[in-house]
């Protein structure tokens, strides 16, 4: 087990916990005594021949088909004809071990073909809850920000995140997590067609421009995904650091001014 799987057992082990579970019942009851003997283990070199498989024909070894996450993620993507179609596809990938403990897939919200298309991190508990972006603390106070430049998620603003699954405890995404979901967030902007980007908070910059230090990134606009973007503060942690306000407030009105 390499360290990444490591992580990510024991943060799924991690949230069970949160969650409440006390016991690792099955669905339906075994009868331990009607149960089959364990099968013979096989012998040493079939063993050996199942880990490394050789061609029947030649003898010669065969390259493992080994699954590729990002690979996958691209292909599932890019065959995604519109949201809905991606909505799908995100919901029906394998190999993001978030979506164990995650009570929804949580793709979108507000309206899709905005101009303004604002991604975020992953979802929180509430969002979790109720299978929407920011629709928790952080999400009112985004809603307040985009208010005071007169936009708002019913009208003017399309939302998402890099991640549609509750990491545990709101830790932050692995980097093989960000890998494995950045080409659905590259598809689901070019299917939602925006205008302009927002990239709130770290993550999100690391997704779109492969960077962090956001504070150093906010309010020089540049591109991400072949479009403009614009990084800002995290609504969250401009809920942390109230006296940060100022600057996203000067970032607002450069976002409004692009606007026209
Ligand atoms: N923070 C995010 O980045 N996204 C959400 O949906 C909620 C909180």
């Amino acid at each position: 087990m390499d360290y990444h799987q490591h992580m990510s057992l024991r943060a799924a082990l991690e949230w069970q916990i949160e969650a409440g579970v006390l016991d690792t019942l099955g669905e339906t009851p075994v009868d331990r005594y009607a149960v089959p003997a364990a099968p013979e283990q096989p012998k040493r070199a079939a063993r050996a021949e199942e880990a490394n498989p050789v061609d029947a024909a030649t003898g010669a070894p065969m390259a493992a088909a080994a699954a590729d996450p990002v690979a996958e993620a691209q292909q599932m993507a890019t065959a995604a004809q519109d949201l809905a179609g991606l909505q799908a596809a995100l919901a029906a990938f394998p190999h993001c071990e978030l979506r164990r403990g995650a009570r929804n897939t949580v793709f979108a919200d507000g309206t899709p073909g905005a101009r303004v298309m604002i991604i975020g991190e992953s979802p929180g508990r509430e969002e979790d809850r109720q299978g929407r972006p920011f629709v928790g603390q952080a999400g009112q106070m985004l809603d307040r920000m985009l208010a005071a430049i007169g936009l708002s998620r019913a009208e003017s603003v399309y939302i998402t995140n890099v991640l549609p699954w509750r990491p545990p405890q709101n830790r932050d995404p692995l980097p093989d997590e960000i890998a494995m979901m950045r080409p659905f967030v590259a598809r689901h902007v070019a299917l939602a067609q925006p205008d302009l980007l927002v990239l709130v908070g770290n993550i999100s910059c690391d997704a779109g421009l492969g960077k962090r230090g956001i504070t150093r990134l906010r309010g020089s606009w540049t591109e991400a995904y072949g479009k403009p973007a614009l990084p800002m503060f995290h609504p969250a942690y401009l809920l942390r650091q109230p006296h940060l306000k100022r600057e996203a407030w000067a970032d607002l009105l450069s976002l409004k001014a692009r606007l026209g």
